[in-house]
């Protein structure tokens, strides 16, 4: 079994009290700076809840791996010699050497540099060189790699948990699964592939603070105003006037959505969400998706498009773009993205991969916004006073629509709340 790393018992500092700090209409600024909080969410959110670690289709053969961190925590994604997805520690279980030799990339097996014993690439003792020193008898699982006690798979998305026991990720996800599907449902075999490449951001903010941005509809006409006066259409769409039909929603279990569908079925037209191309310049994906889902199903998919959603606590998806974030500190997050490839896509995801590298590559319009307003909130966070963070805005008009799902207006703070309660919990 493996332990779950609890730096709270490596700390002398009383512990915080989580439920004084964290209100329905307002949050303490100390929890966006204060150290002890940074290690808190590590051993409750990142060791011991449910944590995106990658997608199956970047380990698509058998020795292919990427390495991911998961709280403190460095981490493989492997694919082994049976297809079965492992979460490896990033740790030689002789003297405890880092094992991963890359980013990403391809193995027959795992070398330890320090003494050389190798492993397979599910983590399992392969040899070591003179292995005549060691007695004889010895237990060959006790030489192998630690495992992530639970790893599981939904939509293609792969989350782990670093705690043996909790609640299963099919209640974790909840609502959230409707986000994955209605990604899935663009392409027309149901699948998506994140083997685009990604592009990796160190932003001076905290984590929590990047979530609450993605799914924050109050910001973009200020923050990203030169992009939406630069850009027309996409400004059209997206007009951000307090009568747009766009919703947010609070679904549970901190996930959070903001939902554009209704601007573009006001609208009426098929693939707005792609920043206006017609249908007849996508003949081949629009014709593959009306054979696979039927003229009526796939016109409506092809109106509402992607979901613009955050899955608690890394998983943030940006329609046809995939972000997660890996918190490096109490102001420091790793902030990763890649573009959205849909299989049966072909014309559509060079579109795609464009339209990624302009809004969100090294040059992107969004990043630049979005990472310099992570900065300066930092900043902000930092000084003290006045002590609290709102999180007032349209809690006076939210509505519970059918289901049990809270929903507000498109700059209404219904997806802040909706991450804080469930920090709340998780926390306290
Ligand atoms: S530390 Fe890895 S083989 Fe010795
Ligand atoms: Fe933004």
């Amino acid at each position: 079994m493996i332990p779950v790393l609890e730096s709270r018992t490596l700390r002398a500092s009383p512990p915080l009290d989580y439920a004084s700090l964290v209100h329905a209409d307002r949050v303490h600024g100390s929890l966006y700076s204060l150290p002890q909080v940074f290690d808190d969410e590590m051993d409750a959110i990142f060791h011991k809840g449910w944590v995106y670690v990658g997608h199956e289709s970047e380990i698509p053969k058998p020795g292919d791996y990427v390495s991911r961190r998961m709280g403190k925590q460095s981490m493989i994604l492997t694919r082994g010699a049976d297809q079965e997805i492992a979460l490896l520690y990033d740790r030689c279980p002789h003297r405890g050497n880092k094992i991963c030799p890359a980013d990403h990339g391809s193995v027959q097996s795992f070398v330890c540099v320090y003494h050389g014993w190798a492993f397979k690439p599910n983590g399992e003792f392969l040899m070591m060189p003179a292995p005549e020193g060691f007695p004889e008898g010895c237990d060959k699982a006790a030489l192998s790699m630690a495992r992530a006690p639970r790893l599981e798979s939904y939509g293609g998305f792969v989350f782990a948990s670093l705690a043996p026991q909790g609640i299963s990720l099919d209640r974790h996800l909840g609502r959230g699964k409707t986000m994955i599907d209605m990604l899935n449902g663009l392409s027309p075999e149901g699948r998506v592939r994140l083997d685009a490449g990604w592009m990796k951001h160190r932003l001076h903010g905290n984590w929590k603070g990047l979530v609450e941005n993605h799914v924050d509809g109050y910001h973009p006409q200020i923050v990203h105003g030169s992009l939406l006066r630069a850009n027309k259409p996409f400004a059209g769409v997206r007009d951000r006037k307090d009568t747009s039909a766009s919703r947010v929603r609070d679904l549970g279990n901190g996930h959070a959505e903001l939902d554009f569908a209704a601007d573009f079925r006001q609208r009426n037209v098929m693939l707005g969400w792609t920043g206006g191309v017609s249908t007849e310049r996508l003949p081949n994906y629009v014709d593959a998706m009306r054979q696979a889902y039927g003229e009526a199903e796939a016109n409506r998919r092809l109106i509402d498009g992607p979901p613009h959603a955050a899955i608690f606590p890394n998983l943030l998806l940006a329609e046809m773009n995939i972000m997660f974030i890996e918190p490096l500190s109490e102001k420091e997050t790793l902030q990763q993205t890649t573009a959205v490839m849909m299989e049966g896509g072909a014309e559509l995801n060079p579109r795609t991969l464009r339209r990624c590298e302009g809004a969100l590559g090294p040059a992107g319009f969004l990043i630049s916004d979005d990472a310099e307003i992570t900065d300066i909130v930092q900043q902000g966070v930092s000084n003290t006073l006045p002590e609290w963070l709102l999180l007032k805005r349209g809690m006076h008009d939210e509505v519970v629509e059918e289901g049990g799902t809270r929903a507000g207006g498109l700059k209404d703070e219904t997806t802040q709340r909706a991450f804080w309660s469930h920090y709340k919990n998780v926390m306290a």
